[in-house]
């Protein structure tokens, strides 16, 4: 039988689990090999998603990864599909749909994500390769002046418009409006934009008659600037962000989703662990991390094959550290 998006997006949300954003593109994927003085070509980013998926008992921690369009068409190192790999784990494989940003036209420095044209026939061919959840991301930037009303309000209503179309599909819309974490603001000024973008994006959710228990909100935690030089609280990271969430956020939606955004890996595990500590959430929460999982694997990795038992010790000791943070169990010493 056909599990409802209900069943699904309830079972990517499983307790003690959480899912990897491994879905960078070509041109990210060639930074981050940069950053580890790595080759960037294609076949050492084939190289190191085999790493990631293929880890030992990686399905313990991963309810589902998120991939890029290449890579659910790239082959593992024994040549299976890496979206067939990850099923037979028991880890759902989903894919980022949107293709990128735009520029906003008359409105310098803000962007909108692009991809609908054509969704429903690429939905059609990723269901074939094995996904049932997808992922669209857009990006609000935070200045004083920023983000404007209206290009906030045509992201929401295309990321509303985008789940509506993947529901009928018969998959799970991850839902991700990124408030950036780049700038020099405060962690209230976070706060508040957080809560225009997720009030705006509910409202047009719920217009286009999106089913809230079938779809997974990925969101930004609320915090100060990477530029503004306030030190980064949990504590109150954590009070900012349930409050936000608390207000506009239906409690019948299946489940909350952070990124990283940038932070580093301690950052964002104390802090998703500080918002499960608060408690009382209506929905459950965890993890769709992917440089805060990433980071120290290709560290550890370096391109070399000597490596990879190492590199995969440090992705699966990082997600047990993530796991226990989402239900408040981590400890600065478990490091
Ligand atoms: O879209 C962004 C990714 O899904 C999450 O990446 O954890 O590095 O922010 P991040």
């Amino acid at each position: 039988m056909i599990p409802t998006i209900q069943k699904l997006a309830s079972t990517l949300m499983t307790p003690g689990k959480g899912i990897l954003a491994a879905d960078e593109s070509e041109s990210t994927m060639s930074k981050r090999l940069t950053s580890i003085g790595v080759q960037d070509n294609t076949e050492n980013g084939r190289r190191f998603r085999d790493l990631l998926f293929t880890a030992p008992d990686v399905e313990e921690y991963l309810s589902g990864v998120i991939l890029f369009d290449s890579t659910i068409r790239g082959m593992s190192n024994s040549g299976e599909h890496f979206g067939r790999l990850l099923e037979r784990k028991g880890i759902m494989p989903g894919i980022k749909v949107d293709k990128g940003l735009q520029p906003a036209p008359n409105f310098a420095q803000e962007e909108i994500s692009h991809g609908l044209d054509g969704l429903r026939e690429r939905l059609d061919e990723y269901y074939q390769l094995g996904a049932r959840f997808t992922k669209w991301r857009s990006v609000i930037r935070i200045t004083n002046d920023l983000p404007s009303d209206t290009i906030l309000r045509a992201n929401a209503h295309i990321l509303a418009y985008y789940a509506a179309i993947v529901q009928e599909k018969h998959m799970v819309p991850m839902v991700e409006p990124e408030v950036l974490f780049e700038g020099t603001h405060t962690l209230e000024r976070s706060g508040e934009v957080l809560h225009k973008t997720l009030k705006y994006v509910f409202e047009e959710l719920q217009a286009f008659r999106v089913s809230l228990s079938g779809l997974v909100l990925k969101t930004s935690m609320a915090l100060p600037g990477s530029e503004s030089g306030i030190a980064i609280n949990p504590m109150l990271v954590a009070r900012e962000t349930v409050r936000v969430l608390k207000d506009v956020v239906p409690f019948s939606t299946a489940g909350i989703v952070f990124l990283s955004g940038g932070q580093t890996p301690i950052q964002a595990t104390e802090n998703l662990n500080a918002i499960a500590l608060l408690g009382n959430l209506p929905w459950p929460i965890t993890f769709s991390y992917s440089r805060a999982l990433e980071e120290p694997v290709l560290e550890a990795w370096k391109g070399l094959d000597a490596n990879t038992d190492v590199a995969q010790k440090a992705l699966l000791h990082r997600l047990s550290l993530n796991v226990a943070a989402r239900k408040g169990a981590y400890k600065k010493e478990m490091e």
